[in-house]
């Protein structure tokens, strides 16, 4: 007996696997993937990027923070089959990239981390915000790194790496 209700997709169809094309960090890949995959899955099991970390895996925690077309998205709750056409950045090609060299330094100044399992979701969430505000005050930084959860720094040192890297960079921009 069938106990499928209608537009519900079969067992079959939920074990198809379909292939994916995306760039990723500026090289054009593809994978081969079942429906279910979290992008986040793909990364870190097919392409070997562990850097997108994996926590609640319930959109709470920001540990698997990607770029999606320029934006950061939560990599547990994109499938990987959503990827198709996508640029996707992660942590790796954001740091080979070495836009992100100053806050990397910054956190690593201000001891913004410890275990760090937060920090690629840090650095991609801070650097989002830094890239469309250049002088974000530590009420907007802490607002912006909300839905990050770190559980060993208590938040301070990062507030101050990223509010240190605004300020370098306006310093820079004004030729200070
Ligand atoms: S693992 Fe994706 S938000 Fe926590
Ligand atoms: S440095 Fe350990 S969770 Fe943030």
């Amino acid at each position: 007996m069938n106990n499928l209700s209608a537009g519900e997709p079969t067992p079959v169809e939920a074990n198809e696997r379909a292939v994916v094309a995306f760039t990723l960090n500026g090289a054009s890949v593809q994978a081969d993937v079942l429906p279910r995959q979290h992008l986040a899955d793909v990364l870190r099991q097919v392409f070997r990027l562990t850097g997108t970390h994996i926590g609640c895996e319930q959109g709470v925690c920001g540990a698997c923070g990607i770029l999606v077309d320029g934006l950061v998205v939560r990599g547990c709750l994109m499938l990987a089959i959503q990827a198709d056409g996508c640029d996707i950045v992660t942590i790796e090609g954001l740091t080979d990239s070495h836009i992100i060299d100053d806050l990397q330094e910054a956190f690593v100044q201000r001891n913004a981390l410890q275990c760090g399992f937060c920090t690629p979701g840090m650095l991609l969430t801070a650097h989002e915000l830094l890239k469309h505000e250049h002088a974000p005050d530590r009420a907007r930084i802490r607002e912006t790194i909300s839905g990050n959860l770190c559980r060993c720094t208590g938040y301070h040192a990062i507030v101050d790496a990223v509010e240190r890297t605004a300020r370098a960079r306006r310093e820079a921009r004004n030729g200070s």
